[in-house]
This record gives structure tokens, sequence and C-alpha cells, in this order.
């Protein structure tokens, strides 16, 4: 931190009044009682900074959402111009020329035949409507039971009801019980922490994790099951990469008893791996992508999820309608925002950069084990997580397991 950028706001009654009116997401307000709490005033490239013109390094890009990075006076354009021109109408029974432009441009970016986007505001909205649209969708072709969805342990896929419901991080649920039912967990890809019986093969252990799947879905019996969430890269529980042969395997899965292959990109989508899409860097072809964050690099809110023509063509050729919808979604501003964007990652080449740099970046952090608390660096693209250790020889952490620490673990982070 720097203080070389002064503001000429005035922090204490910017933070006095953040203390008395403004509630924080996922924060003890609590501990701000007798602490200034932090206010950031603007951004520039990769630093942000705060009401006293100390500088920090954004390295989370906000939550994984700045790609671009703060301060683009193009991005910020297009979305005032946008706004007075057209500020607001609904995509209900409506449509604007941005939503189109924009649906018809991720179209021909995502894999496959996802040629169909229907937007939202948010990740945790995407999440549930790809839930929403896959027991309607099953509905609709005369499978009405199919209605539960796998996901990993400890990850996350936003906090409404439906999504909670898909998140499999305990800690943030048990105070919202009883979600909507059908939430089943299998096992991440947290190679560091495998079972013992695949801890020494990473091929195995891929294997052994996708066949949970499976496994699972013969449990809850396959007619019950309507999809399954998995991130490119899962991101909670400290960046999990997908053991090779793992997504192969899953796809092979899904197409043997009929469930939707849901690749929840929120954060892998839009360079965080180098590709447009996370399903492109692992090659696999997803029924549904979920998306958010990085389309519009935070200059404006929008998420979304992209559907294959198999899953449309009950909603575009019969007479059913998808009975879901949000005033927001795919707003004007947003998605004037997000073309702009996009247009910023082709003139810069925003994902041959990443690509041509990640190696360095993960060599860089390689470096960090040598020091006795690092127990692991993972991770692809410019998404790596470090994960910390007390003792490196059993892997214990915080004393929150036992001597040995290879199971698979629930505690959330
Ligand atoms: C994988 C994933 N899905 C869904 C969400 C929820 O997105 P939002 O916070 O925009 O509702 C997130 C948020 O971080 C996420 O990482």
């Amino acid at each position: 931190m720097t203080s070389d950028h002064a503001t000429n706001l005035s922090s204490d009654s910017l933070e006095a009044r953040a203390r008395r009116h403004l509630w924080l997401h996922f924060t003890r307000m609590s501990s701000y009682q007798g602490n200034d709490v932090p206010v950031i005033v603007r951004g520039s490239g990769q630093y942000v900074y705060d009401t006293r013109g100390r500088r920090y390094l954004d390295g989370l890009s906000g939550l994984f959402v700045s790609q671009i990075g703060h301060g683009r006076a193009e991005v910020a354009e297009a979305g005032a111009r946008q706004a007075a021109e057209l500020a607001y109408f609904p995509l209900w029974s409506y449509a604007h020329p941005r939503a189109i432009e924009l649906a018809e441009r991720l179209a021909a970016l995502a894999p496959g035949d996802l040629n169909r986007v229907f937007f939202t505001t948010s990740g945790s909205e995407a999440v549930e409507s790809a839930w929403k649209m896959a027991k309607q969708y099953f509905k609709t072709i005369g499978q009405p039971g199919r209605f539960k969805v796998l996901s990993r342990e400890i990850a996350y896929h936003g906090t409404s009801m439906g999504a909670l419901a898909v998140t499999g991080l305990p800690g943030i649920k048990t105070p919202f019980e009883p979600l909507p039912p059908g939430g089943v967990r299998v096992p991440n890809t947290n190679f560091y922490r495998a079972p013992g019986f695949v801890g020494d093969d990473v091929t195995a252990f891929g294997r052994w994790a996708a066949d949970e799947i499976e496994r699972a879905i013969l449990r809850e019996g396959p007619d019950s099951v309507a999809a399954v969430y998995l991130e490119p890269v899962q991101n909670s529980g400290g960046c999990f990469p997908p053991p090779p042969g793992y997504f192969p395997r899953v796809r092979e899965i899904c197409d043997r008893y009929g469930v939707l292959l849901v690749s929840d990109e929120v954060i892998c989508a839009f360079g965080r791996l180098g590709y447009y899409f996370g399903s492109q860097r692992y090659g696999y072809q997803p029924d549904v992508i979920t998306f958010a964050k990085g389309v519009t690099s935070g200059y404006a809110p929008l998420g979304g999820m992209m559907v294959s023509d198999r899953l449309m063509e009950p909603f575009s050729d019969g007479p059913a309608t998808f009975l879901h919808g949000i005033t927001f979604a795919g707003h004007p501003v947003s998605a004037a925002v997000a073309l702009a964007n996009l247009d910023v990652f082709e003139k810069e080449d925003l994902l041959g950069n990443v690509r041509a740099n990640e190696a360095a970046f993960r060599a860089t952090l390689e470096k960090l084990t040598d020091l006795p608390i690092v127990g692991d660096v993972r991770g692809d693209g410019y998404f790596y997580g470090i994960e910390m250790v007390k003792e490196k020889t059993t892997r214990n952490r915080n004393g929150c397991c036992a001597a040995s620490c290879r199971t698979p673990c629930t505690t959330p982070g």
C-alpha cells in the first residue's frame, strides 16, 4: 500500500456512515464496532485506492470479476451511451439490441451447440435458473421425477436458496435449513487430500472421483437426478483443477444416465483459465454453462446460462414456456458493457496473454513451496491456490484434523 493518491473525500465521515448504515456481506459486523471499515473509492488497472489514498493490489480481481482491470473509460462510456439511448426494457416477451448482440456473440464463443442464452443479473441466479430449467425440461419431455442435483463437497455455487442447496459448504447452509430438497454431494478433486488408496496416482484419483458421481446417481436413483454441477476448477477449498481424464469420464456417466452436465463457470469463464470458457480448456462439452462476473469485468452486473440446442428444443418448438424471469436480467447497460468488455479481450488478446504467462506465474508461485508452511500450490491459467499447513509431513492445517489429514476435508476454506 502507498499513500500517493490522496482523495478529497472525508474518510471519517464515510467510514462512520458505513458503520451506521451499511450491512456488509459475509461479514461479522460487530468486528467493525471499534475499527474502520475499509472504503474503496476508485480503481485503476490492477490497483484500487481507499479513502486515505492508500493503494492496494487487487489480487483477487474484486471477487474474480475485474478481468480487464479498473478504470477503462471505453467500457464505462459504452454503458453511459446505452443508458442515454435505452436505459431499461425487460426481456419479458420483448428484446433489445444489446441483449441480442451479446447472446449471439456468446453463442459464437461458447463450445459446441450452446446457442441459447438466458440472462440473469448474478451467478446465483444463473445457477438457480439452470436448476429450474432442468426441472421444467425433464417434466416437459416426460421425465417428471428428475429433480436432484449433484455437486461437490465444499463447492460454492451461490447463496440464494436454490443455489445454496447446490452449494456444498455446510457452514453457510445450516442457518437457512431447510433448503429446497434435492442437493446431493460427491467428492471434490482435491488431490492433495485424496484418500490414501488413490493418494499417489492422480489419474486413479480422478477416475475414482468421477466414478463417485456414478455411484451417487445409482444410489439416488437415476430417474430422480436432473443435473451435475461442476466448476472447471473448483474455487472453494482452494482451487482444485480436474485430474486427467476426470471430465471425459463425467461426460460419459452423464450421458449413460441422461443427467445434464452443468459447467458452473461463474469464475472460470472469460479468461481466468486462458479461454473464454473453462470447459474449452479441459475439452469437455457441457449441456449448460452458467456465467457472471468476468462477462462485464464488473462494470455492470450480469450473469446468465447458456443451454444446448437439445435442451432448448421443447421450449423453442413446442408450447412450453420457461416460467421464470428476472426484472433486471440482461439489462441494456450491462449488455452494452459486456460487449465493450469483450472488445477489450479481443483487441488486447487477453486470453493469449494468460496462456503465455501462466507458466511463469506458476513457476514463481511454486518457489513458495520452499517455505515450511506451504503444503501445496495448485491451479491453472491465472487461478491458483496456495494451501498452507502447520506441518508438511502430516499435511495438518489448523489443528482442524487429527494427525493425518489426507481424507477429503469438509471444513470450509
Ligand atoms: C462458481 C460460482 N457459482 C456461483 C456464484 C454466485 O455468484 P453471485 O455471487 O454473482 O451470485 C459464485 C460466486 O462467487 C461462484 O464462484
